[in-house]
């Protein structure tokens, strides 16, 4: 069997066990999803959204790019975000980065690695940011995990800096966000920010006109 053959014979196990438990879960879950959270997260394979919050399908709507970003030209973000807030209307976006995210550690670097570059000058601004916080850390290891939890926390800054959020603020007070970090060496969630339905932010970035 080639390798990835073994991918569609777990599938057939998994479709008929979980039938098997619940006769009707694909048939209800086949015309309809209403998922109560959007999952902005890292691409990495060790951080599988499911997996690691115990939910089945239908119940997180899932975005995920190279170190969980929320970049506001990003047509997918933006298309993902849009459709989860204001057709699926989630109640919670959830932010979820990851001790040790090759992407964060990356953009500390001064190596070139093409395409990605683009991408990880956002994370450098982050640094930018704040970076005598970072600096401040004393071991490499600290300094990365620093960053990543930043980088968290601006990215649900940023959530909150788009007309969609904004929107559905002033017209449904949801959805709350939520900044997490997953840790790769114990499988726990560490919940590191939070920003409430119509938590007043920055004048700047709020828009009075929407
Ligand atoms: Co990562």
């Amino acid at each position: 069997m080639k390798a990835y053959e073994k991918l569609l014979e777990a599938n057939k196990s998994w479709a008929s066990a979980t039938v098997g438990q619940d006769p009707e879960f694909f048939s209800r879950l086949a015309n309809v999803q209403s998922p109560e959270y959007l999952w902005i997260g890292c691409s990495d394979s060790r951080v599988p959204p499911n997996e690691i919050t115990g939910t089945k399908p239908g119940e997180i709507f899932i975005h995920r790019n190279i170190a969980n970003m929320v970049v506001h030209t990003d047509l997918n973000m933006l298309s993902v975000l849009q459709y989860a807030v204001e057709v699926l209307k989630v109640k919670h976006v959830i932010v979820c980065g990851h001790y040790g995210c090759g992407g964060v550690k990356a953009a500390m670097t001064r190596k070139s690695l093409g395409i990605i570059n683009k991408w990880l000058r956002n994370i450098k601004d982050v640094y930018r940011f704040h970076k005598d916080e970072v600096d401040s850390i004393p071991d490499e290891g600290g300094r990365v995990n620093k960053l990543i939890e930043l980088n968290v926390v601006e990215q649900v800054m940023n959530l909150a800096k788009t007309s969609i959020i904004q929107k559905a603020w002033q017209t449904n007070n949801a959805p709350h966000l939520h900044g997490w970090v997953y840790g790769l060496d114990n499988g726990l969630i560490k919940p590191i920010f939070e920003m409430p339905a119509g938590t007043h932010f920055d004048d700047l970035y709020e828009f009075d006109n929407l």
